[in-house]
């Protein structure tokens, strides 16, 4: 069997137990727990001198080999060509897209070290599976040293419509890298489709049977491969929380109110600001609410040192002390909201208690949050997920209540639906999408990518 080496610009923390970092860490690491092999990426440091070679733990079977960057590079980038240019432009925000060619160069240039440290590890039965934005061009560069062996890409984040991924400068040269891997992964039939436009309106290439990509010189493979989680773990760790302390503290505070929950990244792609504005619309709409619900929302903050992230932080502040001012009473304060991350045993005990998990970004990759709250509910009494059309997660959670985020009236009047939703009614949605859950788990996510990774592409 060939080893697997996962490469990802954020390694999930070798301990267990910690706070992952997003939604990709904790699908790889729950792929390479299965498989053992070796994790490659970045190791959170910023250093003067960074060494050619990575560190290196052997944690049972999984290796984290883990390097740090320098200062410049951290700042052209991650900070740069990443996430002020792709992360925005791929979550359709060109207003906030800021492009720099000393960026995409401080990019090309990460991407390239980093393809020469790993080369040394590499062996040549090895099969490689490079994860997100941040390293589209590794494959290329791996290619350029000599590596020759299967590789495959995963995008985490949509990919955009033509017409938006036109606006990027360089759009040429990162998808033209993009199709040095042998296989390339969305997780929605959206993103596919956006990457077929590319291919045959600007490219100039062709799209066969199978999924199979003619371009730039290259046959090779894309497909889709929507991301799960391991329902029965989540369910498992949930279910430990009943009357565990953490449960009988919040049960204590929320005094039988009705615990509407979201927890995100602080990122302007997950559209919290009219996520309160809703929950705000469904307090003025239906005063029988008041004191009967509380939202709390768990936002980490993230990327402070990206453009953008500190504006939101601050409007969020003002727009959650805006509609506590006007609605909270010396008894009840209607959002509770905490930019503080919790451990992923803590949140399973969260989701499990609300009757409402509200999910409603302006655009998500996926969105593990949407199945990790319905995975951790119990079948006496489950919750009710709200789930924005935009999130990747929309195109298999049918059974959830789905909404348009940009529409706040109608956020609102599906907050009201799910908390005043009949039991019988709430434990059928809630069978359907956990049976769908158990079935595309993450397991089989992983098998069935590194299937098709090995799948040979036919040759004329
Ligand atoms: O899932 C998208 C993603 O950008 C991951 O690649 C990343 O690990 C996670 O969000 C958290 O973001 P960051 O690594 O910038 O903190």
């Amino acid at each position: 069997m060939s080893r697997l080496v996962v490469i990802s610009n954020r390694v999930a923390p070798v301990d267990e137990g910690q706070t992952a970092a997003g939604g990709l860490a904790v699908a790889v690491l729950a792929a390479l727990k299965e498989s053992g092999g070796i994790w490659f990426g970045w190791n959170g440091e910023i250093v003067q001198t960074p060494p050619t070679k990575p560190d290196t733990q052997k944690i049972g079977s999984l290796t984290y080999a883990t390097m740090p960057m320098t200062r410049r590079d951290y700042i052209e980038y991650y900070i740069g060509f990443a996430n002020s240019t792709l992360w925005p432009l791929f979550h359709y925000r060109l207003d906030l897209m800021h492009y720099d060619r000393r960026n995409f160069t401080g990019y090309m240039r990460v991407n390239g070290r980093f393809a020469r440290a790993l080369s040394p590890m590499l062996r040549k039965s090895d099969l490689i599976w490079v994860h997100d934005y941040h390293l589209i061009p590794l494959a290329d560069e791996l290619r350029r040293l000599g590596c020759e062996q299967r590789m495959g890409f995963f995008l985490h984040t949509p990919l955009p419509a033509l017409e938006i991924l036109l606006a990027l400068p360089r759009h040429e040269d990162l998808m033209r890298a993009l199709c040095a891997y042998d296989l390339v992964g969305f997780h929605t039939v959206n993103d596919l489709s956006a990457f077929f436009d590319y291919i045959i309106l600007e490219a100039g290439g062709e799209v066969l049977p199978d999924g199979v990509v003619r371009a730039f010189g290259r046959t090779f493979r894309a497909g889709v491969f929507p991301v799960g989680l391991d329902a029965a773990e989540v369910a498992e760790l949930a279910s430990q929380h009943d009357n565990s302390p953490e449960q009988k503290r919040l049960a204590t505070t929320l005094q039988e109110r009705y615990l509407i929950l979201g927890v995100d990244r602080l990122d302007y792609s997950k559209g919290l600001v009219a996520r309160f504005r809703a929950f705000a619309k469904l307090l003025a709409a239906d005063p029988r609410m008041h004191k009967k619900v509380t939202l709390m929302q768990i936002a980490p903050p993230s990327r402070g040192d990206v453009r953008g992230y500190a504006e939101i932080r601050r409007e969020l502040e003002t727009t959650a002390g805006h509609i506590n001012g006007q609605y909270a009473d010396f008894d009840w304060v209607p959002i509770r909201y905490l930019n503080k991350s919790f451990d992923r045993s803590e949140l399973t005990c969260f989701y499990r208690m609300s009757r409402v998990g509200l999910v409603t970004p302006l655009r998500d990759g996926m969105n593990l949050v949407a199945k990790e709250f319905v995975a951790s509910q119990g079948e006496q009494d489950p919750g009710v997920l709200v789930l924005s059309r935009f999130a990747g997660a929309a195109h298999e959670m049918t059974e959830a209540l789905i909404v348009n985020p940009h529409d706040e009236d109608s956020v609102a009047d599906a907050l009201s639906r799910a908390i005043l939703m009949p039991l019988g009614e709430r434990q059928e949605r809630w069978r359907a999408l956990m049976q769908k859950l158990t079935q595309h788990n993450v397991h089989v996510w992983r098998a069935e990518y590194l299937e098709a990774l090995q799948r040979p592409v036919p040759v004329d």
